[in-house]
């Protein structure tokens, strides 16, 4: 038999025992939600005054949030109290209300509105199809560069900013990147907050969705982006932000936004324009549950990666298994975060996903890390290994090796 043959041999075994496999979204684990559970009782008819006496039934309040909340999350960013605001749920939301108001009204340092200036924004691939979809819609140009293992591509970041003021800021994760896990070295977070910019409003907005989440015990300490830029005064330029969607509830939790106490003061009119203040109950209740939890947000953090190592291992350990020989695809090994990213060889990632789909599992949309869904290598495959169980993660693994050597092998007869 050809290797093709016995290839298509095996798919059609793993095609026939009709899996249902799902690694296609980057959410947590019923198990994860788990964890969380006692926050639905963490408030009653008993308990609605907060320690700073504010009643959470009513407006008054501020914009920016309880204090105890801002207190207890400020960590997450590794900002002080007074230089973090909470929304609601979610951090896309915060962040969707941000890039509308900078575009109707500019940022801190600007004299206009983006709007009528033809506003583009430096985005990393592969990336978030969510950051892509947000900021396209809202009618920003995206102007793509690769994330590396130290960040985006600083170099390219640079040459793009310095001469054209319609690069209005960068749009990026820089902790455990979706979906490479690639972390911000602190030389390149250097060179980002003292970018030399054409545009005097240039805005770092950096989504630090997985800050606080780690799977090893003794995680590198990501570079603490305000700080740095405080060094030169650049602090203004920076707007980091996160949420509690995978620390308790995806979909029932706190948006966060951290800056300067300068931007605090520019954000808040902001805010304070659109809404009397964020959801106090979820926040009040999030307060009393984290700190009564071990070891509060990095004791409840811990738990959470005791559920999800085990299942980013077996990913590392079928790809190596599988694949590790074979000069068919590369993919991260994150140290943190919801995801892996797989690089095929050759061009054939749509292959991949299609044979995924025939064998019975879900994969993200090939080109869905790329904006406008195009992924110009047709070679990245995100894997999210968050949410099916540990039990289902190898035979999904396996298929995942298999497709790759068939699709693989398929180009080879294709001349591809
Ligand atoms: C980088 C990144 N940012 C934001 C989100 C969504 O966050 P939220 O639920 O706070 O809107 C995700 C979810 O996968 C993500 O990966």
């Amino acid at each position: 038999m050809s290797n093709l043959d016995s290839l298509k041999a095996q798919f059609n075994e793993y095609k026939s025992r009709g899996l249902t496999l799902n690694m296609e979204r980057g959410q947590p684990a019923d198990s994860n939600f788990d964890l969380s559970l006692p926050i639905l009782s963490a408030v009653n008819e008993t308990n609605y005054i907060t320690d700073s006496g504010v009643d959470i039934r009513n407006y008054p309040g501020g914009v920016l949030g309880l204090i105890e909340a801002r207190e207890l999350f400020c960590e997450q960013l590794n900002v002080s109290a007074d230089e973090i605001m909470l929304g609601n749920n979610s951090s896309l939301e915060l962040m969707s209300r941000f890039l509308t108001w900078a575009l109707l009204n500019g940022v801190k340092n600007s004299t206009s509105g983006w709007v009528n200036q033809s506003p583009r924004l430096i985005v990393t691939v592969p990336g978030y199809d969510r950051h892509f979809l947000l900021a396209q819609s809202l009618g920003f140009e995206l102007v793509s560069v690769n994330m590396t293992p130290n960040g985006p591509d600083m170099d390219a970041v640079e040459a793009l900013a310095k001469d054209d003021a319609s690069i209005k800021g960068i749009y990026f994760v820089p902790t455990y990147s979706n979906p490479t896990g690639d972390t911000l070295s602190e030389d390149f977070a250097r060179r980002l907050v003292n970018l030399d910019t054409a545009a005097d409003d240039f805005t770092i907005f950096a989504d630090d969705a997985y800050s606080v989440h780690h799977l090893e015990d003794n995680p590198q300490p990501a570079p603490d982006l305000l700080a740095i830029a405080r060094e030169t005064g650049q602090e203004d330029r920076v707007i980091l932000f996160g949420s509690t969607s995978k620390v308790t509830f995806a979909s029932g939790g706190i948006g966060l936004a951290g800056m300067s106490t300068a931007n605090i003061a520019y954000w808040s009119k902001a805010m304070s324009a659109q809404t009397i203040g964020p959801n106090k109950a979820e926040q009040w209740r999030h307060v009393l549950f984290l700190r009564n939890y071990p070891g509060g947000i990095k004791g409840l953090m811990k738990a959470h990666a005791a559920i999800l190592k085990p299942k980013f291992d077996v990913v590392q350990e079928v790809l190596n298994r599988e694949l590790g020989n074979l000069d068919l695809a590369t993919w991260t090994q994150p140290m943190g975060g919801y995801f892996v990213s797989l690089d095929t060889k050759k061009p054939v990632a749509n292959r991949v996903v299609e044979l995924a789909k025939e064998a019975g599992l879900a994969l993200t949309p090939t080109g869905a890390t790329f904006p406008d869904g195009i992924d110009p290598g047709n070679s990245n495959i995100r894997l999210a290994p968050t949410r099916p169980p540990l039990e289902e993660i190898e035979p999904a693994m396996e298929i995942v090796a298999c497709c790759i050597k068939l699709a693989s092998a398929e180009a080879d007869v294709d001349g591809a």
